[in-house]
């Protein structure tokens, strides 16, 4: 079995999966910034995955960032996969190993009340038993590492205690918790308080179970920090700290000018994966490159008029006109 969790440093740091964000260009851009220790993708529907039509839509969302030689930029990548159909698991699983992945993820703290309807994401927290089913699909179906991300209940936060135990269980490569509620969302600051607690049920129950943390860290200095106060805790999720500062993997503070020329290289990457993808009869939409305006230009004089000025944009070609 590919083994990668266990040759991380102690306190490693992954790009959180975030849908409609972490994709194969963005995940790109925090590469250049500053790499994290482990990259997780966006996550993907097994049945979408497992159905003849849903297949396309699926794999382009599996790409991998690769060099002219086929080599994977970006390893270790985990993939994230959610859903509730075991049987649509174990066929995704057989597949990430062929298409370059180091490691498989299963998504059950989604609070999207979509995914939840489909009983997927943190739906799963309230049926354990299709969890466990879940899982065990996935495992038997491939080589790679299998991980859960999850959060520390549906309602309460005291379910952690059941949910986490059941799923430290299942002998998982690693578990990563948000720790927060499905109920929670993100309201609420993250419960750090629980931490000791969770460390001690993993030591007890699997303590060959990497364990990750997640909620509200926000760069690599919150990560140390929190390593240094938790020691039993081997790795460190960030997510919307990459829209604070893309380089929130370093300890680096960049300059405007950095940040500009980042955008523009992010640019440069969303055209040729909307030249790659028109060539492969799909499409990547303009619109939602506008999401990221905010991350590359905010906190200084005019910044908030600059940002209206590109948000007009219709084009690529327009905003690099604009930034000249
Ligand atoms: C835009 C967005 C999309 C997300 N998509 C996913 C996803 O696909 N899978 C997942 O497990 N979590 C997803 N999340 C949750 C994040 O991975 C993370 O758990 C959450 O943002 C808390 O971490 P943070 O405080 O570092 O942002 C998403 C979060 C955001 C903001």
């Amino acid at each position: 079995m590919k083994k990668f969790w266990n040759d991380l440093p102690h306190g490693f740091t992954i790009l959180a999966p975030m849908e409609g964000v972490t994709d194969v260009v963005f995940r790109r851009v925090v590469a250049k910034a500053g790499r994290p220790d482990v990259f997780f993708t966006e996550f993907t529907n097994v049945s979408s995955f497992a159905s003849e039509k849903g297949r396309h839509d699926a794999l382009e969302r599996l790409d991998i960032v690769r060099d002219e030689n086929g080599e994977n930029l970006e390893t270790p990548i985990v993939a994230q996969i959610w859903g509730k159909n075991p049987d649509h698991f174990a066929e995704t699983a057989k597949h990430l190993e062929e298409l370059g992945f180091d490691g498989l993820d299963i998504n059950m703290g989604c609070p999207d009340r979509h995914v939840n309807k489909a009983g997927g994401g943190a739906a799963m927290i309230n049926t354990p038993e299709l969890a466990i089913e879940c899982i065990e699909r996935a495992k038997a179906s491939t080589n790679l590492p299998v991980s859960v991300k999850t959060r520390l209940g549906y309602t309460f936060r005291d379910e952690y205690l059941e949910w986490i135990s059941l799923l430290l269980n299942q002998h998982l490569a690693a578990l990563t918790v948000h720790l927060r509620t499905r109920k929670e969302m993100s309201k609420v600051p993250a419960h750090y308080d629980l931490i000791p607690e969770i460390v001690a049920l993993r030591d007890e129950i699997s303590p060959e179970t990497k364990l990750i943390i997640n909620g509200d860290i926000k760069d690599l200095a919150a990560a140390k920090e929190l390593s240094e106060k938790y020691p039993g805790v081997d790795g460190f999720m960030i997510g919307r700290g990459v829209f604070a500062n893309p380089y929130c993997f370093t300890d680096r503070h960049p300059s405007q000018e950095e940040l500009k020329n980042l955008f523009l290289y992010h640019l440069d990457l969303f055209d040729q994966r909307a030249r790659e993808l028109e060539s492969r009869g799909s499409r990547y939409p303009y619109e939602p490159i506008k999401h990221f305006i905010k991350v590359y230009f905010s906190g200084f004089d005019g910044a908030a008029e600059l940002r209206n000025k590109l948000m007009e944009c219709k084009s690529s070609d327009e905003l690099r006109a604009i930034l000249k």
